[in-house]
């Protein structure tokens, strides 16, 4: 049975931000539409600025009727009586008390019942002093007293961390351990917003739910496996913080191994939290380690170069001169288990792209035996069946597959079937924040990144960003245009493996 989101505050540290406008709250709004927040419901955004709760109220309207798939402006109206302000430096210890003041009035008032669910959409450095601050000011009571016998109605503190979820290895080890030492790890939700996307989810089903290709999911029948996620956007205003991060650190070390883990973890033995997050655990402390040897033919980084609208990544102002960070990086990367022993994935994102796509394409072998070598093809022969689970900008599901052309005489051609789940169900796509929000209010960390996950995440691609990656950032500036697939040396690195990338 699902449970229901409980009554709780949420408090967001770093309400003024571009995240809580553009993604949170257009997120919560419409899960209030859906029906899906729980009656007994306040947000208290924490920021500097000083303002009234009526003055937020009406910038996040503003940002609502912007972002979110919906708009009624009377519902927004009910909604919007659940959002209130603080002022206050997240960063001064003497600013929790007043806090715990205003939480505990929300409670008596809305019947809130003392749970908090803590919101971290402020710079990573503050992470830990701000979680260091919860716990002098005695926020956390749960696993310390008991507010009541009855487990059902004990009260909860969890935290959600938004990512970069450190820099590296060991500055994710160390927030692990300050987030530790204040909250059970059961009570921690590291959050990735592409686990929200529905097709990410529906991979499960699609994988688990189905006879046909769970058997053929191994390096019997599956050739290799890309997973994209191109943008035609770039950096936005955030180029320092871009800057200092890139794209490995951005995109790959966080969204694009989840959708690795998706796609290659074994079938849990059931859909608990804990059995799902134990096997895509698994299967990323799985992944082989990129030997020194292997860098320079396992990854390729790139720079958009200028083009005549828009300047190079290096010529944006807060971009450091002569920057190396890279807007384009392809990974190719094995998993030393049985299942995948010899099947690479590979992982590819950027900023200037061609197109706006997030995708796992999986490339089945070719037949063992070709019976119709002598048979004209459309194609020029036969291909190897392919699965294209397609996360945007469809929500879609392709299957290519080998077909009689009709007629006489005998010739053939590749056809593909495709199931579009927007069109199919009628279901517009939602904001991926909301479903990840409602969970951890329900305390279902199913979608959430444990904390082996995220040190083991990171271990995997550290070689292609520590001093071991000075090989491939050498002459890497400007080396792919705008509006392109990224450098030809990410082509190169498909076609030494007699592979390409699916950008058709
Ligand atoms: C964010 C990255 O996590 O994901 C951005 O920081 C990126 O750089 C964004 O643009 C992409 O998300 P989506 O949902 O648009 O694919």
């Amino acid at each position: 049975m699902i449970r229901k989101a409980d009554p709780c505050v949420l408090v967001i540290f770093g309400a003024s931000g571009d995240l809580t406008a553009r993604k949170l709250i257009p997120a919560l709004y419409e899960m209030y539409i859906l029906g899906n927040l729980p009656e007994a419901f306040r947000v208290l955004g924490v920021s500097r600025r000083a303002k009234s709760d009526a003055q937020w109220r009406d910038e996040l309207a503003a940002s609502v009727r912007e972002y979110a798939t919906r708009w009624d402006a009377v519902r927004w109206q009910e909604f919007s009586k659940c959002i209130e302000y603080f002022p206050g430096d997240a960063a001064q210890g003497e600013m929790y008390r007043a806090l715990a003041d205003r939480m505990a009035a929300m409670d008596a008032s809305a019947g809130t019942r003392g749970n908090r669910l803590f919101y971290l959409s402020v710079a990573p450095e503050l992470y830990e002093s701000i979680v260091q601050r919860i716990d002098e000011a005695a926020l956390v009571t749960e696993g310390r007293r008991w507010c009541s016998i009855d487990a059902s109605t004990r009260s909860w503190q969890r935290i959600i961390v938004e990512k970069p979820f450190g820099h590296d290895e060991e500055s994710a080890a160390s927030l692990n351990r300050a987030l530790g030492r204040v909250f059970e790890e059961e009570d921690i939700y590291r959050i990735d917003h592409y686990l929200g996307k529905e097709v990410v989810q529906a991979m499960l089903v699609l994988r688990f739910a189905n006879t046909m290709f769970e058997p053929v999911w191994n390096h019997r029948y599956i050739d290799h496996v890309q997973i994209t996620a191109s943008e035609k956007v770039g950096v936005g205003n955030r180029t320092g913080f871009y800057d200092q991060t890139g794209a490995i650190r951005d995109m790959i070390q966080s969204h694009l191994l989840q959708i690795f883990a998706f796609a290659a973890m074994e079938p849990p033995t059931s859909i608990s939290a804990e059995e799902i997050r134990t096997e895509k655990i698994k299967v990323v402390r799985a992944l082989r380690p990129t030997t020194d040897a292997d860098v320079p033919s396992h990854g390729v980084l790139g720079q958009y170069a200028a083009s005549a609208e828009e300047g190079a990544f290096v010529d944006l102002p807060g971009v450091a001169k002569g920057s190396t960070t890279e807007t384009f990086a392809a990974l190719k990367l094995h998993v030393d288990n049985w299942r995948w022993a010899g099947t690479p994935f590979y992982l590819r994102t950027g900023k200037r792209m061609a197109a706006k796509r997030t995708e796992v394409v999986v490339q089945f072998k070719r037949p063992a035996a070709d019976l119709f070598h002598d048979i004209p093809h459309a194609a020029g022969g036969v291909r190897g069946n392919r699965l294209v689970i397609e996360i945007a900008p469809m929500q879609r599901t392709l299957l290519r597959f080998e077909t009689k052309v009709p007629g006489m005489p005998l010739r053939m051609d590749s056809v593909e079937m495709q199931a579009d789940l927007e069109k199919q169900f009628g279901v517009a796509a939602i904001e991926a924040y909301g479903p990840l929000l409602v969970d951890a209010m329900r305390g279902d960390q199913s979608l959430y990144k444990h904390r082996i996950e995220v040190e083991s995440g990171w271990a995997a691609v550290m070689p292609f960003l520590d001093q071991r990656s000075v090989g491939l950032r050498r002459g890497m500036a400007s080396n792919y245009a705008q509006g392109s697939w990224g450098p030809a040396a990410a082509d190169d690195l498909m076609r030494r493996d007699g592979r390409a990338w699916h950008d058709d």
